[in-house]
């Protein structure tokens, strides 16, 4: 970790972070307003976020990650642009979803480049499965979004044949195919290192149905 982004931690956390946890997160009161909240999980660095939060200035970013080092520099950049759209949980994304986020609360969950575990043996770990499908489809608002991206074809592919057998999640483009980067979506730093190893990104975006 930085200086900056130690001092960061330091000073900004009671700001931007949801602490302690309610049992169940009132999101309006927490946010000040009944705008719609985007979960990102295991923001990373923020990257993401940040251009979003950004780009709409009317919508509610609830960033869940555990790695501190990658909290402070959003922290960082949230402060410098002065947004006020971002709050951001220091936990295990599944078991907030699980224990503190209340059915049919989000407008979307957006994972990006989740770790995609290569080994075979370690797959089990990845945080995209069966149960995950059920739980954030449980979450999501009616039309609300599950926005998936990776750049380990895999990975991707595997999570695309998930989602073809939900009964609950439609995909928005035909044919069940990988969609375009949508403009709320970034390159970033973690991305261009991979289009560096050549690897292509995937996104599939899933409606609720
Ligand atoms: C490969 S990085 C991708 C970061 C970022 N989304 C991006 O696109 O650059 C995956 C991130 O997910 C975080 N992560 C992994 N499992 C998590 C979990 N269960 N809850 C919250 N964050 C998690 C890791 O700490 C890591 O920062």
């Amino acid at each position: 970790m930085t200086t900056g982004q130690r001092k960061a931690v330091e000073q900004l956390m009671p700001q931007y972070e949801i602490d302690p946890l309610p049992d169940t997160l009132p999101l309006d009161l927490i946010f000040g307003n009944k705008n719609p909240v985007w979960m990102d999980i295991g923001f990373g660095n923020g990257e993401s976020i940040i251009h979003a939060a950004q780009r709409y200035p009317d919508v509610n970013f609830l960033g869940i990650e555990v790695h501190l080092p990658g909290i402070g520099h959003l922290l960082i950049e949230a402060k410098r642009l002065n947004l006020t759209n971002i709050k951001i949980i220091r936990n295990d994304a599944v078991d907030i979803l699980k224990k503190h986020i209340t059915d049919e609360s989000l407008a979307a969950v957006h994972v990006y480049f989740p770790d995609p575990w290569h080994k075979k043996r370690h797959h089990k770990r990845r945080i995209i499965n069966a149960d995950f499908v059920s739980l954030t489809a449980k979450k999501l608002k009616k039309n609300g979004r599950l926005h998936y991206a990776s750049d380990w074809q895999p990975y991707a592919e595997e999570v695309r044949a998930l989602f073809k057998d939900s009964l609950c999640f439609s995909n928005i483009e035909p044919n069940h195919a990988f969609a375009p980067r949508p403009d709320w979506r970034p390159i970033t730093k973690f991305e261009r290192r991979g289009q560096k190893l050549a690897h292509n990104s995937y996104d599939l975006i899933m409606i609720r149905n």
